[in-house]
């Protein structure tokens, strides 16, 4: 089996060894990808092993991730190898929702239900067996929070040190406490994601610290696998679309990357097409791919959706390279879209954070404008739990919600608690006015 990391820019495609510690071409400073041979069982038999590991009570074969791990072929040894379990995520047929966005029929993969409740779960399995096979003792990572969260986690389980840098104030409660809990070093640091990624780049250089964003490689590898379990469970039926939330632009480039495997691997028959939907605010990638030119990135991201706050998305020429293979779009949604979106996704008993959302305001405008067809085959992706930003929820639901430039964003499907005395009798008279 021969493995490589190979730079992303076609002019220079240097290789460079799966051990290396390297995060950009060395040469000539390109995104670096992981490529291997594609495994030496055909489709069928691939099919058929994935779905017999199901049935098995081997901690890799229970993994959604590990399950495929002919695709991930950079591990000889299954010692290296931390998991939670992640991946194995459902598909969830959603009408109501489906009704708000314009089409026939929608199916949610939801993402949120990974062990620490976001996708970022199915990378970091992968990135923290390459620092355990590296032996590299320390991880770190910027992040808007769920990646800080995911990282800990898994650090903890593989008994490696993690450091995490945050932008101070601008991440959910819910995503910082996970962080604590799993005993991250937390760092608080008075600048935007962008900026602290520049800065922890140069430190995990300086620290020897082995960087666990998404731009390790690594990182990419094991999120593809969310397009192999979604295929699988759809008995490699591919849909017309693929719809998700775009912030660094990691994801779009590791489902690109899955796809075009899957094709050439003779697994599925077309190429489903990805449509990517950022926060009208923080949409430096919408811009680019509408209007060309130079990549220009936002310095002063905004969006309440936290987890995509982000201004100079690192993976964007993966992420344009995928869109365009894949003949996709890329939209963007405004602060009420999300949050409107995101109580139709509640109301469907699913529930998903902020960015998720996203991604069902952009059907909607996609359906509205005759990208998508009502009738098309759609999957959105759910990226996140309901739970990662409870205090967002309540201050839609109650008329509270702010949005960056101040103005209130309108409760429009919002569910007030009601006060009420101890009093059975005027607890009915409630009852009965509901
Ligand atoms: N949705 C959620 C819930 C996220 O947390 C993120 C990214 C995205 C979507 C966007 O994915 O960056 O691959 O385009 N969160 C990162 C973090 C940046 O630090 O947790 P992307």
């Amino acid at each position: 089996m021969s493995a490589a990391l190979i730079c992303f820019e076609p002019a220079c495609r240097a290789r460079y060894d799966t051990r290396e510690v390297i995060y950009n071409c060395p040469r000539c400073g390109g995104l670096l990808e992981a490529i291997a041979d594609p495994p030496a069982l055909n489709a069928g038999v691939l099919k058929q092993l994935w779905r017999q590991r199901r049935a098995s009570n081997l901690p890799i074969d229970q993994s959604g991730v590990w399950r495929y791990r002919e695709i991930i072929p950079y591990f000889d040894d299954a010692a290296d190898i931390v998991t939670l379990r992640e991946g194995n995520t459902p598909l969830l047929e959603a009408p109501r929702a489906a009704q708000y966005a314009g089409l026939d029929r929608l199916v949610f993969k939801h993402q949120g239900f990974n062990p620490t409740g976001s996708f970022k779960d199915n990378g970091m399995t992968c990135g923290a067996s390459q620092a355990r096979l590296l032996g590299m003792p320390r991880v770190a990572c910027v992040s808007t929070g769920n990646t800080s969260a995911s990282m800990a986690a898994y650090a903890a389980a593989a008994g490696l040190q993690p450091f995490i840098f945050i932008p101070h104030g601008n991440i959910s409660y819910g995503k910082l406490a996970q962080a604590l809990d799993y005993g991250a070093h937390t760092l608080q640091v008075e600048a935007n994601f962008d900026q602290i990624l520049a800065l922890v780049r140069v430190l995990s250089e300086k620290l020897g610290i082995y960087l666990l964003n998404s731009i390790n490689p690594f990182r990419i590898e094991g999120q593809k696998t969310i397009v192999f379990e979604m295929l699988d469970q759809r008995d490699w039926q591919p849909p017309d679309w693929i719809v998700l939330p775009g912030g660094n632009l990691g994801n779009v480039s590791a489902f690109g990357k899955g796809l075009r495997e899957m094709h050439a691997m003779g697994l599925i028959s077309k190429l489903p097409r990805l449509a990517v939907v950022q926060a009208a605010g923080s949409a430096p990638f919408y811009e680019f791919m509408q209007h060309g030119g130079e990549f220009a990135s936002n310095p002063h991201p905004e969006t309440l959706a936290t987890a995509i706050k982000i201004g100079d998305p690192v993976s964007w020429p993966k992420a344009r390279f995928e869109i365009e293979q894949s003949r996709g779009v890329v939209e963007r949604v405004t602060e009420q879209e999300i949050a409107d979106a995101k109580a139709i996704i509640g109301r469907c008993g699913i529930g998903c954070e902020p960015a998720s959302a996203a991604t069902l305001a952009g059907l909607r405008k996609l359906v509205a404008a005759g990208a998508v067809r009502a009738g098309d085959d759609v999957v959105a992706v759910l990226t996140g739990n309901v739970l990662k930003d409870p205090d967002y929820v309540f201050r839609y639901h109650t008329g509270q919600l702010e949005a960056p430039d101040k103005s209130m964003l309108r409760s429009t499907f919002g569910n007030q608690p009601v006060v009420v005395p101890n009093d059975a009798n005027r607890i009915a008279q409630v009852i009965a006015g509901l």
